[in-house]
Order: structure tokens, then C-alpha cells, then sequence
């Protein structure tokens, strides 16, 4: 047989082309459970193994080694789902860093729940998408609902609404388009104009404040930053940036707040930042307040913590990730809106096709209220997890992930080589290195080799920041797993990867 010359197509050549019904055959055979076990295993097995803290955290392989191995042509012939399942793990998952394990204690994203874990395969399973109700008759709804409960932790009435969002970077984005069609109702068709409203935010705001002035043409000169006093926004120098903006005949389109920043986890006085806006209001009525609770919203669910996002209810706009302290697995964010009518304005679209309003009394479609169209009903898992582990049980498992934060403060604070930089007020603990011996100049530098040579052992898996202008080591802790003894072997790992940095360093 001739080989297949068609342009385009790599691997080796086609000795008969597969028809239709071969094809629906292979995929037909995969629906079934015993079909799915050997891919379903592979996060079984790893879940149950990682939990225990046997083997390393992650290997250290560069990301050539990995690109090597996977380069190969476009597979043109099927393999039975198990030998997928085995290349799989054989060529990927030796590779991957293992969150649920216990000395992973390092980015913003969790160990995740696993009743959360399993319902992912049924959120692709049916594959409803939430752009419109017809679309997702049963999510649809369900999505209303979860945002119902979490409107209501925040303290909100029956107005507010809401909408699942891919994280909070999509959150603040979608929450400040509101916020400028406020200000500026007509910007969708004309743009913003060559005098823009201005954006404040705190020092420590999330990158996603400044990125969503970009996306939607503040520009960053239209960005005011306002320092902070304890890594939380200066509430004194708030007032006087607002009032140096009245002055100078600016409108203030948005105040962000956030409750929980991502280099120490601190919360800003929300109370205090919303008094500020209420001393500003104009004829819009008080500054339109943002909170990114992304981090820290986990907060609302205990007793414990509650206090620490007192005022958020002020708020006209919170974005909270249950992918972050809440564990789920990515993706799940939510952007609440205390007004929901607030939320329909972001985005002006018409979409005939897709879009008819007025069929329901109740606007039920989330597709005029989404940066995105089709949409994963990641609202599942949220609800599963509520369904399956209880609020107080999710809020028992913050307050886990704090207290740890707080004992490794503890722990740090008598020890000769680290200064803990900030009381932990959520899960999160940035603490400075002393290497003993060496240049203050030097420390910056070894801070950082001491995080690499210390994440490559696979000893644990920690992070760092630049704070108050010095690298320092970083901890989330989001595995409620990771208990005292895990941090003290963190400790120690540290002290004991940090000789060898000085000993090289020499
Ligand atoms: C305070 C804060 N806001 C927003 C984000 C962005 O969230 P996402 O990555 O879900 O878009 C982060 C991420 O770390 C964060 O810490």
C-alpha cells in the first residue's frame, strides 16, 4: 500500500484509513467503569500514597528533560486506555509536584478535597455548559443557589447575585468592568476616553488589579497605589490619596481592598477602607468598594476567623476562590455582587443567538453575567464538597491551615537562623533567613539558593518573596495534612540545605 502523503501529517505511514464506525467503537468501549479504572487509579493511587508523606515532594528535572521525553510525533493509531493510563504516569506523573502531600507547603493552590476530586469527572461527563439555562437546566439553577449561600455568609440580601469565574484574577477583572460601566455607562461602545477614572489600590494588591486597569484601558498610569502600614493598606494614607484626588478633580472609579494578600496572607480594616469610601461619596453615592477575598474568604465560614473580614458586607463586590482556602481543585472562583443588576452592566453584549432576554421572569442565564461563554459547571464541585464535608467541617479545616501558619511562627521566633516577618493571620508565613556567617548583602542570594537547593531535595516544597524589599521563604499551607512534626522537619531540612548553601557559597 502507498504510504499517506497528505501535507501536514506526521508518523509513520497510514496502512488503512479507520472508518466511522471503528472509531465509534473505540470510545464506546470506554464509557464503562471498568474501562475508566486504570485512569481513575492513577489519582486514587496517588492520593492515597502522597497522604502519608512517603517519597519526595517533586523531582527536579529541567523542563528540556521533560520536553524530551515527550516529544514524539502526533499519534495517528489508538492504544488501549490502559496503556495510555501507564505512558501516562510513566512519562508524567514521576514529574509532577505532589500537593497532597504533607511537606508541600508552598504556591496558593490546595490539596484538594476529594469528594471535589471524584466530581470533576462527572462535571466533564455531562459537560452542561453554563453559558445559558437551556444549556445546563439542572446547574443553572444550582449555580444561583451556591451563590445564594455564599451572598448570604457575606451578609448580603435577596438583590445580591453573583457568578463562578475561572479565579480571582477573572473576579476582580469581571467586578471592575461594573465598576467602570458606574462611572462611565457608555465606555462598552465608546471606550474610556483620554481622562479615565482612576483605580486604588493597596501596596499588596494582587497583580489582578493592576492587569484588569490594562485589559479594560485605564492603562497603569490610571493605577494610584496606595503604601502600606504592616502589610495591610495605610488607611491614613487612603484618605489622603482620595482626597488628593478630589482635589485634583479625579473620579475614583473603584477601591480594592483585599482580605488576605498574597505575599502574607494579612487582611486589610475592611471597616476602615469602607468608611473612607463612604466619606467620598459623590453623586454615584459612596466609592464603589472591591474586596479580593480570593485568598482569605475562607474566613466567613468560622467562628474563629469572621473577625478578620468584618465589613465585608460593605462592600458592592467580593471575588472568593474555593479553589484556594476552601480546597478545591482548580478551577472554582466566584465573584459576588451585593446588587446583581450591578453585574449585568459589566458586560453589554448582544448575543441574539444566544442571549434572549425576557423568556423567564427570573434572569436565569449566566452567560450576560460571564467574561466567559462556554463555561465548565465547576459549581459542582462546590457544592459536592458543602454536600459531602459540611461548612463547619471546611471551616475546621481553615482554621487547620492557620493554625499551623501560627506554630511554625511560633516555632520560627526562637530560632537563631529565621526571624518570622508578620504574625500569620490567615495560612500564609513569610520569615527572613539569617545565614550564619555570611554578608548581609549576600542574603538575598542565598535566601534564594536555600529555597531551590531545598525544593530540589525533595524535602519539601516551600516558596519566596521579595518583602519589604528583602527575599524571603514563603509558606501556604494548604494541605491540612501538614501537621507540627512536618514543620519541624521543614526546619530542619532548611538548616540542614542551608549549611551546604554556605558551605558553596564560601
Ligand atoms: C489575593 C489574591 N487575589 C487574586 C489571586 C488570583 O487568583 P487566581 O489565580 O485564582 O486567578 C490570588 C492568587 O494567588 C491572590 O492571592
Amino acid at each position: 500500500m502507498a504510504p499517506d502523503i497528505r501535507p501536514g501529517l506526521s508518523g509513520p505511514p497510514i496502512e488503512a484509513p479507520i472508518s466511522g464506525a471503528d472509531a465509534l467503537a473505540l470510545l464506546e468501549s470506554d464509557t464503562t467503569l471498568e474501562a475508566a479504572q486504570p485512569i481513575l487509579a492513577l489519582a486514587a493511587e496517588y492520593l492515597t500514597e502522597t497522604r502519608s508523606g512517603e517519597g519526595p515532594v517533586s523531582t527536579w528535572h529541567s523542563a528540556e528533560v521533560i520536553a524530551d521525553r515527550l516529544a514524539a510525533p502526533l499519534p495517528r493509531r489508538a492504544r488501549p486506555l490502559a496503556d495510555v493510563a501507564r505512558r501516562l504516569s510513566s512519562l508524567l506523573l514521576q514529574d509532577v509536584n505532589r500537593l497532597a502531600h504533607p511537606m508541600y507547603i508552598g504556591h496558593q493552590v490546595s490539596a484538594p478535597l476529594p469528594a471535589a476530586v471524584w466530581t470533576d469527572a462527572v462535571v466533564s461527563a455531562f459537560n452542561q455548559s453554563m453559558a445559558v439555562r437551556e444549556m445546563s437546566p439542572s446547574f443553572t439553577p444550582l449555580e444561583h443557589q451556591v451563590i445564594e449561600w455564599m451572598t448570604d455568609l457575606v451578609g448580603w440580601d435577596a438583590r445580591a447575585g453573583g457568578t463562578m469565574t475561572s479565579g480571582g484574577t477573572e473576579a476582580t477583572f469581571t467586578a471592575l468592568l461594573a465598576a467602570r460601566a458606574r462611572v462611565l455607562p457608555n465606555a462598552w461602545r465608546d471606550g474610556v476616553g483620554a481622562n479615565p477614572p482612576v483605580l486604588v489600590c493597596g501596596e499588596h494588591a494582587h497583580y489582578a488589579v493592576s492587569r484588569a486597569a490594562g485589559e479594560m484601558g485605564l492603562g497603569l498610569a490610571n493605577v494610584v497605589v496606595v503604601p502600606s502600614a504592616d502589610h495591610r493598606l495605610s488607611v491614613a494614607a487612603l484618605r489622603e490619596r482620595l482626597s488628593a484626588l478630589r482635589a485634583e478633580g479625579r473620579r475614583v472609579m473603584a477601591v480594592v481592598a483585599t482580605a488576605g494578600c498574597t505575599s502574607t496572607g494579612t487582611f486589610d480594616d475592611l471597616n476602615a477602607v469602607a468608611d473612607a469610601c463612604d466619606e467620598c461619596a459623590d453623586e454615584l453615592g459612596p466609592l464603589w468598594l472591591h474586596v479580593d477575598a480570593a485568598h482569605g474568604g475562607a474566613a466567613m465560614l468560622s467562628a474563629a476567623h469572621k473577625h478578620r473580614v468584618a465589613g465585608l458586607a460593605r462592600a458592592r463586590s467580593v471575588a472568593w476562590d474555593p479553589h484556594k482556602t476552601l480546597l478545591l481543585p482548580l478551577a472554582a472562583g466566584l465573584l459576588l455582587m451585593r446588587e446583581e443588576h450591578d453585574l449585568e452592566r459589566a458586560f453589554a453584549q448582544q448575543a441574539p443567538y444566544l442571549f434572549n432576554a425576557n423568556l423567564d421572569a427570573k434572569a436565569w442565564d449566566m452567560g450576560p453575567r460571564s467574561f466567559q461563554c462556554s463555561r465548565r459547571a465547576d459549581v459542582l464541585k462546590v457544592w459536592v464538597a458543602f454536600e459531602r464535608y459540611g461548612a463547619d467541617a471546611l471551616a475546621a479545616l481553615y482554621e487547620r491551615l492557620c493554625a499551623m501558619a501560627v506554630h511554625l511562627h511560633g516555632r520560627l521566633a526562637t530560632h537563631a537562623q529565621f526571624t518570622p516577618l508578620h504574625v500569620p493571620e490567615s495560612n500564609i508565613l513569610c520569615f527572613a533567613w539569617n545565614p550564619p556567617g555570611a554578608d548581609a548583602a549576600d542574603r538575598d542570594a542565598l535566601t534564594d539558593a536555600l529555597r531551590e537547593r531545598y525544593n530540589r531535595s525533595g524535602r519539601g516544597w516551600i516558596t519566596a518573596t521579595t518583602l519589604d524589599g528583602r527575599r524571603v521563604l514563603r509558606v501556604t499551607v494548604m494541605n491540612p495534612r501538614t501537621d507540627v512534626a512536618q514543620l519541624a522537619a521543614l526546619v530542619e531540612g532548611l538548616v540542614a540545605e542551608g549549611t551546604q548553601v554556605i558551605r558553596h557559597h564560601r
